[in-house]
């Protein structure tokens, strides 16, 4: 067993009207598995795009990332970084999740993602950077 933590970024497939309902959804079909496969993480939400952290065994996360990138909910999914860690950064949250709204616009903007460079332009440091920074607010 050894662990590791995998970033990948989408396109959101989400029709606006649904938009939060299926997030909503997302996260707690994420959190159920997660918390069975002990795998843990953060979700990163705008209203084009998402970012997700994922950490756990290497075979667990690898079969968890075929199954989201299988999702129709959304496409274009780019890998961003897949490598060993000696530990978790959210050993917290099954799957933590924070979107962009009016209260957190300003942390993503300080990060550079922003509507004109949405999540998927980005590097995995910043995703990470993000997450740990929004996952820190709302302990
Ligand atoms: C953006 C996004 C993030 C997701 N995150 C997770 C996750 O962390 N863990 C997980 O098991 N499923 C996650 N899912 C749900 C999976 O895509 C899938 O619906 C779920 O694992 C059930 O798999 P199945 O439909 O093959 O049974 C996510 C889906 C989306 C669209």
């Amino acid at each position: 067993m050894s662990l590791i933590q995998l970033i990948y970024a989408s396109e959101s497939r989400l029709v606006e009207a649904n938009r939060h309902r299926e997030i909503d959804r997302i996260v707690e079909t994420a959190q159920r598995l997660n918390a069975r496969n002990a795998v843990t993480g953060f979700l990163l939400v705008t209203s084009g795009a998402f970012a997700q952290v994922l950490e756990g065994d290497d075979a667990t996360v690898a079969e968890t990332y075929t199954r989201i990138a299988a999702d129709p909910r959304h496409g274009a999914i780019r890998l961003l970084a897949e490598s060993p860690i000696a530990r978790r950064g959210f050993a917290r949250w099954s799957m933590g999740l924070a979107e962009r709204d009016e209260t957190t616009t300003f942390i993503f903007g300080l990060y550079g993602v922003t509507p004109e460079a949405d999540l998927p332009g980005q590097d995995a440091d910043v995703i990470l950077d993000l997450a740990g920074e929004l996952a820190r607010q709302s302990r």
